[in-house]
């Protein structure tokens, strides 16, 4: 008999540094955050009824949706994202059970923190648990992270039309308190990097301006880098050449060199980690900011303005996280500065990963 009840929840993530590498199979370092999704599911067990049915409710929208479990149709919005896990689970295999979905969240949408991440992660716990028989598993325990991750990529890609990577599933499963995650895209290896801040603080601050990948430039980012991989031969920018990469038309010239400099600051930035050297990490934050902006060209004059009023403040390094073109900017700040971080900006602390409620 599967279970009648079951509740996940998922967090958001904050890139430290390492920003549109994953797709170019590079180097990114995440960490989890306390903010996330909680999905709480009830089964119904109805003759005839809810057994074929999913009633979703996004309790903080006040919104709802009703969908056949079998080949839900497609939709917009946070719709898509639940309707896309629900038929993503159900074609990798999974066994589902029709019911209610109950989902709240504490990670603003748009603000480049992955809600969305955090939504279909916290999903795909609670269903998979909803439909398992047996004693109530423990986390992830029996699922496999990097098939969970790209389940999740799936929806982004064809239920929302973004063709965004891993990073942020990756992140959200994989999250351990007072770690970074450093993730290498190529093989797939996600090991824990000690993020021990003292009193020094992570904080993020909304650039007041949303984003939505699908609609965004991401995707022609994306594209480019594709491009870029044709002309110079290779698979992935990794194994791209600088001295070849030098020799391509502009943008692609930019993008690639954003890349795999880019790759280079995730292992700076671990190295100034191991070290304890916080301003180290500082400039690196700074140099990957001017990058995202000057090469890769997904800044706004809104998230300029918010890197310029961090920085003011006294941050050792600002840049903006996340796909680009609006959302949230992060910011490091020194003891000495903390008197003076703007009041809207919150702490962000290394939290643990998606993990199982009592339901
Ligand atoms: C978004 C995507 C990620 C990643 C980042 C940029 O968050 O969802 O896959 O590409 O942008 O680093």
């Amino acid at each position: 008999m599967a279970h009648e009840r079951s509740a996940a929840f998922a967090p958001g993530r904050v890139n430290l540094i390492g920003e549109h590498t994953d797709y170019n199979q590079g180097l990114a370092l995440p960490f989890a955050i306390a903010e996330g999704v909680t999905v709480r599911a009830r089964a119904d067990h109805a003759p005839g009824a809810g057994g074929g049915r999913v009633v979703a409710r996004a309790l903080d929208l006040g919104e709802r949706d009703e969908f056949p479990l079998a080949d839900p149709p497609g939709s917009e919005g946070w719709r898509a994202f639940v309707r896309g896990t629900v038929a993503e689970l159900a074609r990798a295999g999974f066994p589902l059970i029709g019911g209610e979905l109950d989902i709240r969240g504490r990670v603003p949408p748009g603000s480049g923190l992955s809600s969305s991440a955090a939504l279909e992660v916290a999903l795909c716990l609670a269903l998979i648990e909803l439909g398992s028989e047996g004693p109530p598993a423990e986390g992830f325990a029996g699922l496999d992270h990097i098939e969970i991750a790209r389940l999740c990529a799936r929806v982004e890609n064809d239920w929302v039309g973004a063709q965004t990577g891993l990073l942020d599933q990756l992140a959200s499963i994989c999250g351990a308190p007072d770690s970074a995650l450093c993730i290498d895209f190529s093989s797939l290896a996600v090991t824990p990097v000690p993020l021990m801040l003292g009193r020094w603080s992570l904080v993020v601050l909304d650039s007041g301006e949303r984003h939505a990948h699908a609609g965004s430039g991401y995707n022609t980012r994306r594209a480019e880098c594709a491009r870029a991989c044709e002309l110079l031969g290779v698979a992935s920018l990794r194994e791209a050449d600088s001295a070849a990469v030098a020799r391509l038309p502009e943008p692609l010239r930019d993008r690639a060199t954003h890349v795999i400099e880019e790759n280079r600051r995730v292992l700076a930035a671990v190295a100034a980690l191991s070290a304890g050297d916080l301003p180290a990490l500082g400039e690196l934050i700074n140099a990957s900011h001017a990058s995202l902006r000057d090469r890769y060209e997904v800044s706004t004059p809104a998230v300029e303005a918010t890197v310029a009023r961090l920085l003011a403040a006294g941050a050792a390094g600002a840049r903006i996280i996340g796909g680009g073109f609006g959302g949230s900017v992060l910011g490091l700040f020194p003891p000495d500065a903390a008197a003076s971080i703007p009041t809207q900006a919150r702490e962000v602390r290394p939290s643990g990963g998606a993990h199982l409620l009592v339901a």
